[in-house]
């Protein structure tokens, strides 16, 4: 019968298990399918994903080669697409006349679980960037493609990982920050430092959190900074784009300044709330002009009532199915690595910044943002600044 296979083992065995297959005549297709599924990380690095993606063409062809990402299966992540191009109302200002910038968060609350040898050998940028945050980007900015068949996505998803400005080498302290979390809290709980975490070696410097500055070098993206950061350890879990458009250009409203207002921001919520919201200013009643900032949310919750999914179950139906489009590409892959590059090269030595468990992250990515007058999107005011007692020794 048909059958595929998942890589979820060590990834230096990705390429082998393939090779094995092949001897094996476990990929030849007579009549039923055969496919790989490959977990992440998909190599290590440019040329390291290049490898692994000669290697596993000698026993497959594109065709029966899935290169999971999770994200990709996610409701809210497939809805991007939807809330885009199945409405007018959205892509007529998704552009840079109307749009200022765009925020790409990932934080996490967890830290690195049992995971601590692959985690400190991978850090923040690999674990995260080149895949997940890569799609989050490529599906928020990419061009509307001519059909929802799967190499028409996925041509117009590589398109904006091309189109990504290369950071230069001297210049990765200016546009992308990492750091590591130090001791810290949360909810009034003492949560230890990375370098105590299991597996994880003792003087590490391994980034646990990365916040950088994208431009996309294309026509309708141009001059709009993309700001992504991901993190563990962070004082909340949450997943949100948030897209901030451009302040009005005069205010006829008397005694109202523009710059008292805050921007209209359309916020999409992948998880752990699943919906999107939208913000923009509305006459506070009374008998003076005063405009207040209000919000519009829609929650997924309230209308489907449908069980979360963690993205896998929907990308294993897809396999068997034959469907490709939620998975990468193997240019795709590459492409995403490319846009890393720099900052691997330029991270191989220096200082990483610590940050408390439990905080937004280290001070250098408050003020990445402070340089262009900007903020990150706030996502909690009460926990930001909580301070923990660390339990006594006993
Ligand atoms: C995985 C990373 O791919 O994604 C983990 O390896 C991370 O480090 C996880 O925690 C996040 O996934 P989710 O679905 O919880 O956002």
């Amino acid at each position: 019968g048909n059958a595929f296979f998942y890589l979820a083992t060590a990834p230096s065995f990705f390429g082998k298990v393939a090779d094995q297959l092949g001897e094996a005549g476990l990929t030849t297709e007579n009549g039923y399918f055969r496919r790989v599924i490959i977990e992440k990380p998909f190599g290590h690095d440019l040329a390291s994903a290049k490898l692994l993606n000669a290697e596993l063409r000698k026993s497959l062809n594109e065709k029966q080669i899935y290169r999971i990402d999770h994200y990709l299966g996610k409701e809210t992540v497939q809805n991007i697409m939807v809330l885009r191009f199945a409405n007018a109302m959205f892509e007529p200002i998704w552009n840079s006349n109307y749009i200022d910038s765009v925020q790409i968060t990932v934080a996490e609350t967890l830290g690195v679980e049992h995971r601590g040898g692959y985690y400190d050998t991978a850090g923040a940028l690999r674990d995260m960037v080149p895949n997940h945050m890569m799609q989050l980007l490529s599906l928020i900015a990419m061009e509307p493609p001519n059909s929802f068949a799967a190499d028409e996505i996925r041509d117009e998803q590589v398109k904006i990982l091309r189109a990504i400005q290369p950071i230069p080498a001297q210049d990765v302290p200016h546009f992308a920050v990492r750091g590591q979390y130090g001791a810290g809290g949360a909810k009034g709980q003492f949560l230890p430092e990375y370098k105590a975490e299991e597996q994880v070696a003792k003087d590490s410097h391994t980034e646990t959190f990365v916040a950088m500055k994208l431009a996309l070098d294309n026509w309708r993206w141009a001059g709009v900074p993309i700001y992504l950061r991901t993190g563990k350890r962070l004082a909340e879990r949450v997943t949100e784009i948030a897209i901030q458009f451009k302040k009005p250009p005069f205010l006829l409203f008397r005694k109202t300044r523009v710059d008292d207002l805050l921007p209209n921001q359309l916020v999409l919520n992948i998880q752990p709330n699943e919906g999107l919201a939208l913000r923009f200013g509305a006459k506070v009643p009374g008998t003076l002009m005063n405009i207040g900032t209000v919000r519009m949310n829609f929650e997924y919750e309230d209308y489907f009532h449908k069980q979360r999914s963690t993205g896998y179950e929907r990308l294993m139906f897809d396999c068997m199915l034959g469907d490709a489009t939620l998975f990468q590409r193997a240019d795709m892959v590459e492409a995403g690595w490319s846009v890393i590059a720099p900052l691997q090269e330029a991270w191989k030595s220096g200082k990483v910044p610590t940050y408390s468990a439990g905080s937004w992250g280290p001070a250098e990515a408050t003020a990445l943002m402070a340089r262009d007058n900007r903020e990150w999107n706030e996502i909690s005011e009460t926990k930001r600044y909580q301070t923990v007692v660390p339990p006594k020794s006993t």
